[in-house]
């Protein structure tokens, strides 16, 4: 649905994108994720005709975003990051008037304002001026002006961006509805609202892609072990050399007290599932098993280790 291919983009002397390409497939929300400054809004700006790129291509919904420019704007919603709206005008007028720049058809408008209205919850306040609203009313006017033409493809950047926590609640559940109907992209420099919101990750950080894929699929590249975390009563210098033993056993750490109960953190390939035997090599051993899990491993890991070795800029 979209399709970016080398995609750059230089600001005079500044190379605020480069070489930046990424699918992405139908329906569902891919997260784009990055520190601020890494080139985020730049690449959605280039997606939904904001302004061109330097060198590359970009399609979305099958037609090309420099040559097919109309054809792609019929096709998608977009929330910049600062949403110009007019706050002189109410909420239904707006919307209209989007509608109506968007082409909707004359006959089909009233109808179209009305659904996005119903769908982002802002009915109650349509005939209220857009500038007496809060800001999470305004995002939410925000996201029906980008909904209001029906669009394939809906691009997002930052929606959840000073918002206070209910608010940040509220939206990402709202965008979470549109998936299905919509293929979502949304921008975030915010780690936990990937894998709260998104169901695949793009990660950039300073204007290059570093990864892409599902949270799984991410997992497997990055983390190609798993970790166990063990807890275990019996003498350190005999139990950490035994675990060591165990076959699939890579790595073992001792991470707890000298003496009692020692904590232990066991490493095996991913597609290795050692936990039973680790289990009964405790039992023979008869020592004491106070803890046996799997570490999970989150995002914030994964674009640690994806980032590795280059400066993290972004504030959180
Ligand atoms: N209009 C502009 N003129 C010059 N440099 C810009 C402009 N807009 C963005 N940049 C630079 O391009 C890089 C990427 O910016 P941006 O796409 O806004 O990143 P993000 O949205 O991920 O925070 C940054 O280094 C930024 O300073
Ligand atoms: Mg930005």
């Amino acid at each position: 649905m979209i399709q970016v291919d080398r995609l750059t983009k230089q600001y005079g002397p500044v190379t605020a994108i480069r070489d930046v390409s990424f699918n992405v497939e139908k329906g569902g929300i891919v997260g784009f994720l990055g520190p601020n400054g890494a080139g985020k809004t730049t690449t959605m700006r280039i997606l939904s005709c904001f302004m061109p790129a330097t060198g590359g291509s970009a399609r979305v919904a099958g037609y090309d975003v420099f040559s097919q420019s109309l054809e792609v704007r019929k096709r998608i919603g977009y929330l910049p990051e600062n949403i110009p709206l007019y706050g002189e005008l109410s909420v239904s007028a707006y919307l209209d008037f989007v509608a109506e720049i968007k082409g909707v058809d004359r006959s089909e408008r009233k109808r179209r304002v009305a659904d996005v209205m119903d769908r982002c919850d802002v009915t109650d306040v349509q005939h209220r001026l857009i500038g007496k609203l809060s800001k999470g009313y305004r995002q939410r006017v925000g996201l029906a002006q980008a909904l209001v033409n029906d669009p394939d493809v809906l691009i997002l950047d930052e929606p959840t961006i000073g918002l206070d926590p209910v608010q940040v609640a509220e939206i990402r559940a709202l965008i979470k509805s549109l998936s299905g109907q919509h293929t979502v992209i949304l921008s975030t420099h915010i780690l936990p609202e990937v894998s709260m919101v998104c169901e695949g990750v793009i990660i950039i950080n300073r204007g290059r892609i570093a990864a892409q894929g599902s949270l799984d699929r991410l997992a497997e590249e990055f983390f190609p072990t798993s970790r166990i975390q063990l807890q275990i009563v019996g003498p350190v210098e005999v139990v950490g050399p035994a675990l060591r033993q165990v076959p699939g056993v890579l790595r073992v750490e001792h991470e707890g007290p000298a003496d009692g109960a020692g904590i232990y953190l066991v490493e095996s390939m991913r597609d290795r599932d050692v936990r039973d035997s680790l289990a009964q090599l405790v039992a023979e051993r008869r020592w004491g098993l106070l803890e046996l899990h799997q570490l999970g491993m989150s995002l914030e890991e994964v674009f640690l280790r994806v980032v590795a070795g280059e400066e993290f800029g972004g504030g959180a």
